[in-house]
C-alpha cells in the first residue's frame, strides 16, 4: 500500500497522522517567533521538516532559497493566494525565489497541453503573484518542459539513487509518466543548489501537506547524491547538496465544504472573478449556522465549520482581536449568518476590486519576464 497518492488526495482529514506516521514536525515552536505572519501565527502552516536551518539562515542573514511549484490547471483562486502570500513572505525575508511551472506534470498527469499550461501559468499564476506583491527582480521562473541542461542532468542522475520498489512503496501503482513527474519534481527542488546558482544552500519548499511524499523522496535522494563516492572511484559526491526543508500548510475548504478546486467554480472565488459574482458565492456558502434562527440564538453557531470564518482566517481579517470577536459573537449566537455573510461579501468585493486594479501592470511584467516564450 502506498503512503498516499499526491494526485488523487481529496482532503486531508487528519494532520496529526502525518506527523506521527511520517515524521513531519509540528510548527508550534516557530509560531511565536514568526507571529507577524498570519499563516504561521494561526497554525495554518502546521508542520515542517528542518525549518530550523531556514530560521537560522534568516536570523544570520545567510543566503537561502525558497522553491515551490505550481501545476497549471485552471483559475487562480483563494487557495492559491495562500501559496502566493507564502512565497512573497519568504522573498521579503531574504530568500532567493525559484518558482516552477509544472507543465510536464500537468501534461503527464492531467492531460493539459503545453500551450494551454503556458497560458495558465503566465496569465493566472505569475500575473497574480506579481499583483499580490511578488518582485520579479532576481526571480527564477521556469517551465519543466523548457529549462537548462543541468536541470535535466540532475533529474537523470537522481534516478540512479532510488529503486523501483521505493517509488512503489511511496506512490503505489507506477506508470512511466508518474516516474518522470516525480523525478522532475526532485530536480525542481534540488537544482537551486547547482553551481550556477551558488552551490549548496538551505532551500525551503512551502507546500500543501499532499506534497509530502515528494519532499520525503527528495530528501532521501539528496542525502544519497551527497554521499561520498570515493569507494566507487569518484572524487566527488554525485551532487553536493543540503537536504531541502519544507513547510506544510492546511488546505482551505471549498465554499460548499469539501475541497476547493480550480475545476469547480462553485467551490472557489477566483481572483479574476467579478466582485458581484464572488459576493453571491459568499452569500450561498456553507456556514456553521443552525437550522433555525431560534436554535442559533440558543445554541450559537459553529465557526470552526464555517467557510465564511475560513475566508476571514486565511485572508480577509489580519487583526486577531477582530477575528476573535467575530468568533465569539458567532459562538454565543449574537452574530447570525445572514449578517456575517453580508460583512464577508463586502470584504471580498473590496479585496477583489483592489487586486484587479493591479492586474494590468502585473500582466505586463509577467509577459516581460517570460519574454516571447508564452
Ligand atoms: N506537484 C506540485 C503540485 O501538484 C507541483 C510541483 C512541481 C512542485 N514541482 C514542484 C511543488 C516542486 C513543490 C516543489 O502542485
Amino acid at each position: 500500500m502506498a503512503d498516499f497518492d499526491p494526485w488523487t488526495v481529496k482532503e486531508i482529514k487528519d494532520y496529526g497522522k502525518l506527523m506521527s506516521e511520517f515524521g513531519m514536525e509540528s510548527f508550534d515552536k516557530y509560531q511565536e517567533r514568526f507571529d507577524s505572519f498570519r499563516y504561521m501565527r494561526r497554525g495554518i502552516i502546521f508542520g515542517h521538516r528542518d525549518f530550523g536551518r531556514i530560521a537560522d539562515a534568516m536570523a544570520k542573514g545567510k543566503p537561502y532559497a525558497m522553491m515551490t511549484g505550481l501545476m497549471p490547471s485552471g483559475a487562480f483562486h483563494m487557495g492559491h493566494k495562500m501559496v502566493a502570500d507564502e512565497i512573497i513572505w519568504f522573498q521579503e525575508h531574504g530568500a532567493e525565489i525559484f518558482i516552477c511551472a509544472a507543465d510536464m506534470e500537468s501534461y503527464l498527469m492531467r492531460d493539459i497541453g503545453f500551450a494551454q499550461a503556458r497560458k495558465i501559468a503566465l496569465e493566472e499564476y505569475l500575473t497574480n503573484y506579481i499583483a499580490l506583491g511578488l518582485k520579479v527582480k532576481g526571480l527564477h521562473f521556469w517551465f519543466q518542459s523548457d529549462y537548462i541542461s543541468e536541470y535535466y542532468k540532475l533529474r537523470d542522475i537522481g534516478s540512479k539513487r532510488v529503486t523501483f520498489n521505493e517509488l512503489e512503496a511511496i506512490y503505489g501503482e507506477l506508470s512511466p509518466g508518474k516516474i518522470v513527474s516525480v523525478l522532475t519534481q526532485v530536480a525542481d527542488i534540488l537544482h537551486p543548489q547547482l553551481e550556477r546558482f551558488g552551490g549548496p544552500k538551505p532551500v525551503v519548499v512551502p507546500v500543501g501537506a499532499d506534497q509530502d511524499p515528494h519532499i520525503r523522496l527528495t530528501r532521501d535522494i539528496a542525502s544519497r547524491l551527497n554521499a561520498d563516492r570515493k569507494d566507487e572511484g569518484q572524487a566527488e559526491p554525485d551532487f553536493p547538496c543540503i537536504p531541502p526543508s519544507a513547510t506544510y500548510h492546511k488546505f482551505m475548504s471549498g465554499l460548499q465544504g469539501g475541497k476547493m478546486s480550480s475545476s469547480d467554480p462553485k467551490s472557489h472565488i477566483a481572483l479574476s472573478e467579478d466582485p458581484e459574482s464572488a459576493a453571491k458565492k459568499v452569500m450561498s456558502a456553507k456556514t456553521g449556522g443552525r437550522n433555525t434562527v431560534e436554535e442559533q440564538k440558543k445554541l450559537g453557531g459553529e465557526p470552526d465549520k464555517c467557510m465564511i470564518y475560513e475566508l476571514y482566517l486565511y485572508h480577509l481579517i489580519d487583526d486577531d482581536l477582530e477575528l476573535s470577536k467575530i468568533y465569539h459573537e458567532c459562538k454565543e449566537g449574537k452574530l447570525l449568518c445572514g449578517q456575517d455573510k453580508k460583512n464577508c461579501a463586502e470584504l471580498v468585493k473590496k479585496f477583489l476590486a483592489e487586486h484587479q486594479k493591479k492586474m494590468a501592470s502585473a500582466r505586463k511584467a509577467a509577459h516581460k519576464l517570460i519574454g516571447g516564450k508564452a
